[in-house]
C-alpha cells in the first residue's frame, strides 16, 4: 500500500492557514489542521472530502499542546513530509515609546517561539520520512521596519532568522526550509487583531486593487512544497501589484 504524505498546517483555523490546508488535501496530502479553535477545524475538515484531514486543537506557545500534536501525528498513517508553520499574527501599533510589553511577549511567543516549538517537536518525524519540508509564513515585515511595526517586525525578523538558521543546520539532512514572505493579504482577522476593530481594519486595504488574498499565499506554499525534492526555494516574497514596498502602496 502506498503510504500518504501528511501535511502538518498550524494557524489552519483562518486566513492562510485554513486556504493552505484546503489547498494541500487537494494536493492529495492528508491535511493536519492545528490551531486553538477547535469548532472552526472541524468545520474545515468537515468540507473537505472524507479521510483527507484531521483536525488537532494546538496551542503553538504551549509545549505540552504542541507535544500532543506530534503525538497525534504519529498515531497517523503515512509520513510526514511537510510542515507548514503558519500561526502567528500582530498584536497593536504603538509607538516602540509606548510599545505594550504583553503584546511583544505575545508577538515574540506565538510567531517564534510557536515554530520553533513546533518544528523541534516534528523535525524528528520530517527527517525520517527521508523528504521533508518544512515552510514558514513569515512577511515582509521580515526584512523591514515601519513606524508602528516594531512589536511584530522584530518577531518577523527573529522568525527569518530562525529560519535561516534551521537551513544552515540541516544541510545535508533531507528537509528543505522555505519561507514565504507576504506583504499586504487581505484576511479575515489578520489586521482585525491586530487593530482590534473592524473600521481601523477595513481602512487597512482601502482603495487597494486587489489585496492579495489568503489563496494566493496559499498557492505559492503549494507551488514551494511541490517543487522537485532537490530544488529548495529559499524565500519567496510576494506582495499585491498595488504595494511596490511596504511604504509604497496605491490607493484608488
Ligand atoms: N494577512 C497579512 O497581511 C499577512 C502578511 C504577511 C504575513 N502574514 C502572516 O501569515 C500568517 C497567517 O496570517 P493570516 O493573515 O492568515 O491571519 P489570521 O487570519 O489572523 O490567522 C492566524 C491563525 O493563527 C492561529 N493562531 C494564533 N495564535 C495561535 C496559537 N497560539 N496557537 C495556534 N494557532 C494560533 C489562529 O488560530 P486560532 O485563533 O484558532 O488559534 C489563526 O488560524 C501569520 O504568521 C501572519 O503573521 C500575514
Amino acid at each position: 500500500m502506498v503510504q500518504k504524505k501528511i501535511a502538518v498546517v498550524t494557524g489552519a483555523s483562518s486566513g492562510i492557514g485554513a486556504a493552505t490546508a484546503r489547498r494541500l488535501a487537494a494536493e492529495g496530502f492528508h491535511v493536519v489542521a492545528a490551531a486553538r479553535r477547535d469548532d472552526r477545524l472541524k468545520e474545515l475538515v468537515g468540507a473537505l472530502a472524507p479521510g483527507c484531514a484531521t483536525a488537532v486543537t494546538c496551542d503553538v506557545t504551549s509545549d505540552e499542546s504542541v507535544a500532543d500534536l506530534a503525538a497525534a501525528v504519529g498515531r497517523l498513517d503515512g509520513d510526514l513530509t511537510l510542515l507548514v508553520n503558519n500561526a502567528g499574527g500582530a498584536r497593536g501599533v504603538d509607538p516602540v515609546a509606548e510599545g505594550s510589553v504583553a503584546d511583544w511577549q505575545w508577538m515574540y511567543d506565538v510567531n517564534v517561539l510557536g515554530t520553533l516549538r513546533v518544528t523541534k517537536a516534528l523535525l524528528p518525524a520530517l527527517e525520517a520520512s527521508g523528504a521533508g519540508t518544512v515552510v514558514t509564513v513569515g512577511s515582509t515585515a521580515a526584512f523591514v521596519v515601519y513606524e508602528g511595526g516594531g512589536g511584530y517586525t522584530a518577531a518577523k525578523h527573529a522568525q527569518t532568522a530562525l529560519v535561516g538558521t534551521l537551513r544552515l543546520e540541516l544541510a545535508g539532512k533531507p528537509v528543505r526550509v522555505v519561507e514565504i514572505d507576504p506583504g499586504m493579504v487581505r484576511t479575515e482577522e489578520f489586521s482585525l487583531n491586530r487593530l482590534g476593530d473592524r473600521a481601523k481594519a477595513d481602512a487597512v486595504y482601502a482603495g487597494v486593487r486587489e489585496p492579495l488574498v489568503a489563496d494566493d499565499i496559499a498557492d505559492c506554499i503549494a507551488w514551494a512544497a511541490t517543487r522537485p525534492q532537490h530544488v529548495n526555494v529559499d524565500r519567496l516574497v510576494v506582495r499585491p501589484i498595488a504595494q511596490a514596498a511596504q511604504h509604497k502602496v496605491v490607493r484608488e
